[in-house]
């Protein structure tokens, strides 16, 4: 089977590629109510800092199908799944305002409204960035990339992976480094499977050889996603990101953020108030295998572990920051909540 979506809803259920199985098989779950949504988005089903937000946005729908008065635990059950990309606590939010604000009766189709309404922005938002991203990086050859930003990522064509897909289009791209993106292999499991579809030549690196391959001349810019960026323009994503993000200051190449403006946290002076979610030391301890189910073990048992899922990069480190808006140059204070609607 061909998976062409990373989430669809078909009116009873939201039906999800679950993406712990990539590449090795393309397999979908369908998800029926608030809990199976949380649950999804906690093992990583669904991820990428859009396509969770919009997810949720239909677990809350699925939940006020079944229940209204079912509005509250759902929204906290979602809200709680992940804490670092805001773009999740931002569609809760804006579901629940729908729902409070319908007449009784009314409420679960409005929260279903609401729902598709942030699924169809993302989606517009998706292409706009994707088209001014390219614009800013027009002409680059080289362009490395760190964990998957594309449509495993966020609806439509993804966020700094609709970037690289566009200037592919346009024709000045040569190669993409995609990152590996330890411990959970975003880049070697999910942007290559993504690359090989859209037919974009690549390379895969172990993380640490990216800034050696920056010092050494062999990127022209990279391009990254984000989870949340704070008012000041600091920003969370994958963790390494900090490391591309020095290495390419001190080459003095292009570090660029995309995302949406779901992705702004007003309400974050600075990269210092963003949670950093912190997984399990399991998943740093093994290394799932391909194909099968299970995981080997890559260090002794019982070996303790530090898991940060990201890191922030300070806003100085940032170039530009792509949204659907338009581009924050540089993007720091004003400039990032100037691109806010
Ligand atoms: O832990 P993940 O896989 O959800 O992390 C995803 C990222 O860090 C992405 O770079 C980010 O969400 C932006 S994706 C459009």
């Amino acid at each position: 089977m061909s998976v062409e979506q990373a989430l669809r809803f078909d009116g009873d259920a939201l039906w999800a590629l679950d993406q712990t199985r990539l590449p090795w098989q393309e397999t979908e779950l369908a998800l029926r109510s608030a809990d199976d949504v949380a649950d999804a988005i906690r093992r990583l089903c669904i991820r990428g800092a859009p396509l969770i937000g919009v997810a949720a946005g239909y677990g809350v729908a699925l939940a006020l199908a079944r229940d209204p008065a079912g509005l509250e635990l759902a929204c906290e059950t979602l809200r709680r799944a992940r804490p670092t990309a805001v773009n999740l606590a931002h569609a809760v939010a804006r579901v629940r305002a729908a729902v409070l604000g319908a007449p009784p009766g009314e409420q679960a189709a409005a929260a279903l409204a609401q729902a598709q309404a942030i699924d169809a922005e993302e989606q517009a938002a998706s292409a706009e960035l994707a088209r001014h991203g390219a614009q800013l990086l027009s002409g680059t050859g080289r362009i490395l990339t760190h964990c998957n930003t594309g449509m495993l990522a966020a609806p439509g064509r993804g966020t700094a992976l609709a970037v690289i897909a566009e200037l592919a289009q346009r024709g000045s791209l040569e190669l993409v480094l995609a990152t590996e993106s330890r411990p959970l292999l975003q880049g070697a499991r999910l942007t290559v499977w993504e690359l090989v579809r859209l037919k974009i030549a690549h390379q895969l690196l172990v993380d640490s050889a990216a800034p050696g391959l920056i010092a050494a001349g062999d990127v022209d810019a990279v391009i990254v996603g984000c989870d949340r960026v704070a008012a000041n323009g600091d920003v969370a994503n994958k963790v390494g990101t900090y490391a591309l993000a020095l290495a390419a200051a001190a080459a003095e190449i292009p570090f660029v953020v995309a995302g949406p403006t779901s992705t702004i946290d007003p309400s974050c002076p600075t990269g210092a108030q963003i949670e950093i979610e912190e997984r399990g030391e399991e998943e740093v301890r093994t290394v799932v295998t391909g194909g099968e189910p299970g995981r080997w073990e890559l260090t002794l048992p019982g070996t303790r572990c530090r898991n940060p899922a990201f890191d922030l990069t300070p806003a100085p480190l940032v170039t530009a920051l792509v949204t659907e808006r338009g581009v924050a140059r540089p993007a720091q204070g004003d400039s990032v909540l100037g691109l806010l609607p």
